[in-house]
């Protein structure tokens, strides 16, 4: 059975279950190796369903006893779970299973964390609990009762009974299996309560190890905002009258939206000044947000199948989006998304992973908790929010929980909402939710006796399993300029492309004017713009619209970067004079100075230098960026000890955004001055932080000039009993080690002790470290891929999922030259010729082998 070829599920295969469930009952008897399951079903014939037959998943599972209406029956073991025979009625499943947590390691279903007791049931962990319809579209109320001497004995729903060794536990909600969540150990809380908007009192609690209390108040605080802000914004109040968020230290994703009880990673939940950065403060703050969002947007709304994942993720990171832009700075976070989209999503789409918003088939399911689900799946509401206006969404929003409140629904029912709002037919937007791959503008102006001619032009690329795409329907936020008085002519225009081609003619100028287009990125598309550099320096020196100002610096900074990769010329004179300027502009928030300050990636230079025909070479990209840093430092010299100063935050240590601005653009100017000074100012920060945001960022600056030695032993003698913190000791020497040099430390790190391999986090650290290295993963004689490669086939055999996140890194393989590409090609080849290899990966390295 374990040997049968994976088979591929396709969307248009849908059928309603055969059977609805009613309620559920369960008991867990706690045991590390044998806990015993009892499950008590209420199942009923689904009249919309032609499907005869009753059948369960199941996986993994050992079946004690089976019993239908009371009487025993011995069903026949399949696949994916069991097949029996059952009335044509109403009927009450009975089952006893026994489950091992101590052995799982794959982190789904319920597994043991340190001692700790807790579950993942998304996408399909549940069927590695019990015997159960495992899909989204049945929803049921759930009764649970926990046994064990453990004193913290957690589920959904509100506590009803609480007694010597055990708890019971109803949630009233109908909700899939997939939201299903159990936690036990020996937990203590930090707790709080909400009032909501009705005036109903929620009990607010964060579970965690004794010992990291105090890094709970930040959650807890940004949970209270969450609730506030959904309340305000979308209008929706919470539905329970407890909510419960659990740490959990091995965990392969961020986070879970279980009702009620949402189970976290630790690192996206604990954090304290000392040992957390600015960024873990944010994101952390995004983390909660989101999974709190999702209990409108994924729970009480839900998703019909799998393929729809994106109706509840898209959206929910939509909205985690909106509340960072309302808590900090909106024009920052837009940048910042952006930044990750293009890095992450635009390489996913260009490569042999691409596939649509909504998939239409797959093998394995966790393998489609990709960026283009979520982060893309959220660019395309905001497009929708942009086309109809912030009035009208708002209006189908209301219409849609108002709808779909209990419905496992759909993205057309999602569309058609919009169409009924708005009234207006988006057939053709729910192409964006249909073909794969990035759009692409091409731009042409023309200038005659006054006129001038903007010409649009968009495509499609193909992409694996789709050639020959339809045009889109792109919002783009488009101004024009007075190259004379650098102000702008009238009002944006938001351009809605729906042709292949359009025409923009304008008459009267006496120069030509200067273009900007798809303001504030308004849509999630390439503009391959032949624009001149010097129509950039008048946007970076007159566009109102943050983000294109941003834009305008980053491409005359990709340029340079790729110009110095390649033999060309560096960065100009005036380039770096107008750089200057905004970083000593001090009506510019300091925020968005840092995002000015900060280098594309060496990844994204890689993207450019192959998008313009070549093949990039990592080791001329990782010199590249490090000329044009000392460039930068050079050049900025007169001004940049005076800025650095400038910049320093004194007193408490605030996570909010204005001192994190701060902190984010000071940190860039010292890994600038590191390299004028030899590292004396890092030194300096490196021992009188009291913030693990300044004292990392000095740790980086110093190993960027081969000057970190001292502070790493320092760190790690200083961090070695706290996990959390010892990753991003793992992590950054690794991704900041000289090419040469990185391979090496990677594998001296797994060679450590405290190298614990099976946590995720301690994993991702090593290997994420490793190809955030770019020069170092692709080393020339290919030991970066065997020693990724290596990994993944030894983790695999214990968590699947997380080996074939990993392998992500491979899909970028056909940039580079044919010597590496055979290098990983033969990788690719060696752990597809594992046997025993698990569906996860097996995909994942089809596909990227393309
Ligand atoms: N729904 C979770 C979130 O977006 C992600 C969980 C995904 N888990 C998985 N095993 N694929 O917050
Ligand atoms: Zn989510």
């Amino acid at each position: 059975m374990k040997d049968a070829a994976p088979q591929r599920i396709h969307l248009a295969d849908y059928r309603p279950p055969s059977h609805l469930v009613e309620d559920v009952h369960l008991t867990f008897q706690l045991d590390p190796k044998a806990t015993r399951v009892t499950s008590r079903i209420r199942f009923k014939p689904n009249p919309d369903s032609e499907e005869t037959g009753f059948r369960l998943h199941g996986e993994g599972l050992t079946l004690i006893s089976a019993k239908i209406d009371g009487t025993r029956v011995d069903p026949e073991m399949v696949e994916d779970g069991l097949v029996v025979a059952a009335p044509n009625d109403a009927f009450t499943w009975e089952a006893v299973v026994e489950i091992n947590p101590e052995d799982n390691k794959a982190l789904e279903g319920l597994y043991l964390s340190n001692g700790m007791y807790c579950t993942q049931c998304e996408a399909q962990g549940f069927r590695r609990i019990t015997y159960y319809p495992d899909r989204p579209d049945v929803m049921a109320p759930f009764t649970v009762r926990i046994e064990s001497d453990l004193p913290v004995l957690l589920s959904n729903g509100n506590l009803k009974e609480r007694g010597e060794g055990f708890t019971e536990w109803h949630d009233p909600w109908p909700k899939p299996a997939y939201l299903f969540a159990l936690v036990a150990g020996e937990l203590v809380d930090v707790h709080d309560t909400f009032i909501t908007k009705s005036g109903r009192e929620v009990q607010l609690a964060v579970w965690v190890r004794k010992g990291d209390e105090h890094k709970c108040g930040w959650a807890l605080n940004s949970l209270k905002k969450s609730m506030k802000w959904d309340e305000d914004i979308y209008g929706r109040e919470y539905d329970l009258d407890i909510f419960n968020i659990v740490a959990v230290d091995d965990f392969n994703m961020g986070a879970m939206e279980n009702k009620g009880l949402n189970i976290f990673n630790a690192s996206a939940v604990l954090c304290s000044p000392e040992t957390s950065t600015d960024a873990d403060f944010e994101r952390i703050e995004a983390i909660v947000a989101h999974e709190y969002f999702h209990n409108w947007t994924g729970n009480r709304i839900t998703c019909r199948d799998w393929f729809q994942l994106c109706l509840k993720e898209g959206l929910t990171v939509f909205r985690d989006q909106q509340f960072t832009a309302d808590m900090r700075s909106a024009p920052v976070k837009r940048i910042e998304d952006a930044i990750l989209l293009r890095a992450r999503q635009f390489r996913e789409d260009a490569g042999p992973l691409a596939h649509p918003v909504r998939p239409e088939s797959f093998v394995e399911i966790n393998n489609f908790y990709t960026v283009t689900v979520y982060e893309k799946g959220a660019e395309l509401i905001g497009m929708l929010k942009r086309i109809v206006g912030d009035e009208t969404y708002y209006k189908a929003l209301d219409l849609y929980f108002e709808r779909h409140d209990g419905d496992a629904a759909t993205i057309e029912d999602w569309i058609k909402v919009f169409e009924d709002a708005a009234d207006r037919d988006l057939s053709q937007f729910m192409l964006w939710y249909s073909q794969a791959g990035t759009p692409k503008i091409t731009v042409t102006e023309t200038f005659e006796e006054g006129t001038h001619t903007l010409v649009l032009e968009q495509s499609v690329p193909d992409t694996p399993g789709q050639a020959d795409k339809k045009p889109m329907h792109i919002p783009l936020l488009f101004a024009l300029f007075d190259p004379d008085t650098g102000q702008q002519f009238g009002e944006d225009v938001l351009l809605e492309l729906t042709e292949p081609r359009i025409e923009i003619r304008t008459r009267g100028h006496d120069r030509k004017p200067v273009v900007s287009l798809n303001r504030d990125f308004s849509a999630p598309v390439i503009i391959d713009d032949t624009s001149r550099t010097d129509d950039r320096l008048f946007l970076l020196a007159n566009e109102t619209d943050s983000f294109n100002r941003w834009e305008a610096a980053r491409s005359l900074t990709r340029d340079a970067l790729t110009a110095l990769a390649t033999g060309g010329l560096g960065p100009g004179e005036e380039y770096l004079d107008a750089l200057n300027g905004l970083l000593v502009d001090d009506s510019l928030d300091p925020a968005y100075r840092a995002l000015i300050l900060r280098q594309p990636s060496e990844e994204e230079i890689a993207q450019a230098i192959f998008d313009y025909g070549r093949h990039p070479e990592p080791l001329s990209v990782n010199r590249a960026a490090d000329t044009l840093r000392a460039r930068m430092a050079a050049h900025f010299e007169p001004d940049l000890p005076r800025l650095f100063r400038g910049m320093q935050v004194h007193g408490a240590y605030s996570p909010e955004a204005a001192d994190a601005g701060r902190r984010a653009f000071a940190n860039g100017l010292l890994t600038l001055l590191s390299r004028l000074d030899g590292g004396t100012a890092a030194r300096a920060q490196f021992d009188q932080a009291d913030n693990m945001t300044n004292r990392l960022a000095a740790l980086g600056s110093l190993l960027q000039i081969d000057e970190g030695a001292e502070a790493l032993a320092r760190f790690e003698s200083d961090w070695k009993h706290d996990r959390l913190v010892m990753n991003k000791w793992y992590a950054i020497q690794i991704s900041l080690a000289p090419p040469e040099a990185a391979v090496g430390t990677a594998r001296a790190l797994t060679e450590r002790e405290d190298f614990d391999w099976t946590n995720p986090n301690r994993f991702r650290a090593v290997m994420g470290g490793l190809v955030s290295n770019p020069a170092g993963f692709h080393d020339a004689t290919g030991a970066g891929y065997e020693f990724l490669a290596d990994w993944l086939i030894r983790l695999d055999e214990k968590n699947p999922q997380t080996a074939a996140r990993t392998s992500t890194a491979f899909e970028t393989w056909k940039r580079y030259d044919p010597k590496r590409q055979d290098l990983i090609k033969a990788q690719l080849d060696r752990i597809l010729g594992t046997e025993g290899l698990s569906r996860d990966l097996t995909e994942m390295m089809t596909r990227i082998r393309g």
